[in-house]
């Protein structure tokens, strides 16, 4: 595609002089302009000339050359308005001998070049065309740099503790490895993002990473999710469909909440793990991909394979790398962090001016247990700065109920051991959570994630 002529933009008075540089400019590949005086000038800065066709583009000027100090002409105002409309645009400034020094004020103020008068054409056209290219590369260079951004964006693990730089190392060599992971973790610490980074700094990072969540699905439906299906292979399949697995080619497939998958696709999948293949659901083709396989759990698989609920075999396959994101409980040294990074991503998400926070309610959330871990800190932050008028700190009163009101909580030791009963599990985690809330039902009910009158019936039910 051919490039568009430059425009040029000339402000100076009506003479002779001026209407030769006009032509002289349009001879040598500009398509020049002229403003008599400033006024005219500020108006056809973000407006097409009005003997241009007013096309697509309809952007000002981006050669700008302009008398510096005359009748009707305040040059370095222009320059201010031209930057402030079009930052990247070249601004070329006419002085004389008595404005030498207005004139270095203006390169301050970004101007690009400035001539002196007389005028010598070839050399102000030789200014104009580096000046052009190199706005032109300027801004092709934050455009190449705004895409490569989007692309390469990584998600960004916060956290200073000494297990999250672990981890964070841990992700950086497995990264480029085709090994697959299983990344175990309570919900809301960071599993998802995890696997993000992992793909991002794999050598796939260009290919797709596609998601499964098996929680969300029913189970009929996981399979034909997974492997796709064939035209007709069961009522409603009218056409064949192709799976996650076919989808992510290339590319990573991240199977989140993995414990959900029934028995009958476990084995279908331990199979694809071996031996990269599979047939479609209803089908007979053996399909061969290439895909990193990344699996996230709040549950301890080992647990349910003890109990036969998960095939062995397929957590041996799954948990090649295992990746333990603790809880945050467990790593309060990443809340003040946390709090900063999310105080900023907040700020810049919803417009407001939050400064920080104090040092009371900064004491409240390193107390607090945040059971549902960094997701529950970040909703928190976002509620807060959302409702925060004005440049102020986050304080003690703006921090939700739980927060505010808490009373001092010791970590509890449920004491679980391999070979208990889903019962009794239960019952002790109810027992703990109780324990450690003072007894609020209420409190204890959205801690453990279910609604009061569930909390009153096992209550009842196990005696507590
Ligand atoms: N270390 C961290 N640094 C910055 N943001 C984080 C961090 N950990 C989690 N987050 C943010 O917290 C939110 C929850 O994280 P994510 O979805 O990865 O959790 P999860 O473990 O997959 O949770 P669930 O089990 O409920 O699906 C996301 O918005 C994520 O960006
Ligand atoms: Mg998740």
């Amino acid at each position: 595609m051919p490039l568009q002529r430059p425009r040029a933009l000339i402000v100076d008075k009506d003479s002779a002089e001026t209407a030769a540089l006009l032509d002289f400019l349009n001879e040598n590949g500009f398509e020049a302009h002229w403003a008599k005086d400033g006024e005219q000038a500020f108006n056809m800065l973000d407006r097409p000339a009005p003997d241009t066709a007013g096309g697509v583009d309809s952007a000002g000027p981006e050669v700008l050359i302009s008398e510096l100090r005359a009748h009707r002409v305040d040059g370095i105002r222009l320059l201010q308005v031209a930057k402030k409309r079009n930052p990247e645009v070249c601004v070329i400034l006419i002085a004389d001998a008595g404005s030498l020094e207005l004139a270095t004020e203006a390169m301050r103020d970004g101007a690009y070049d400035f001539q002196l008068r007389p005028l010598n054409f070839p050399k102000l056209l030789a200014v104009v065309q580096r000046g052009v290219s190199h706005q032109r590369l300027v801004s092709r260079i934050s455009d190449l740099s705004e895409r490569l951004d989007e692309r390469f964006r990584l998600p960004v693990i916060t956290g200073n503790s000494r297990v999250m730089q672990e981890l964070c190392s841990r992700v950086a060599q497995i990264a480029s490895t085709k090994a697959t992971v299983l990344i175990y973790g309570e919900t809301g610490t960071g599993k998802e993002l995890i696997a993000r980074a992992l793909h991002q700094l794999s050598p796939r990072k260009d290919e797709r990473i596609v998601k499964l969540h098996c929680a969300e699905l029913s189970e009929n439906i996981i399979e034909s999710e997974l492997f796709g299906h064939e035209k007709g292979s069961f009522t409603g399949a009218d056409q064949q469909r192709k799976g996650r697995f076919e989808l992510a080619d290339q590319g990573t497939l991240f199977i989140d909440e993995i414990s959900e998958i029934p028995p009958s696709v476990q084995t279908k999948l331990l199979r694809v793990l071996q031996d990269r293949q599979f047939e479609r659901v209803g089908g007979n083709e053996t399909v061969k991909v290439d895909v990193r396989v990344i699996a996230a759990t709040n549950k301890r698989l080992e647990l349910m394979s003890a109990r036969g609920q998960f095939r062995e075999d397929l957590y041996y396959r799954l948990r090649v790398i295992q990746l333990d994101v603790p809880p945050l409980r467990e790593r309060k040294e990443d809340i003040p962090l946390l709090v900063e990074t999310f105080i900023r991503e907040m700020n810049r998400e919803h417009g407001r001016k939050v400064t920080g926070i104090t040092r009371g309610a900064a004491d409240r959330m390193m107390e607090y247990d945040w059971p549902g871990n960094v997701r529950e800190l970040k909703n928190t932050i976002e509620e807060m700065v959302v409702f925060t008028q004005g440049k102020r700190a986050l304080d003690v009163s703006d921090l939700p109920i739980a927060l505010r009101e808490q009373r001092p909580q010791r970590a509890v030791d449920l004491n679980l051991a391999v070979g208990m009963s889903m019962a009794e599990i239960e019952k002790r985690a109810i027992e703990a959570t109780l324990r450690s809330v003072g007894h609020d039902k209420q409190r204890a009910a959205k801690i453990l994630g279910i609604g009061l009158r569930t909390l009153y019936r096992k209550q009842k039910e196990y005696g507590l």
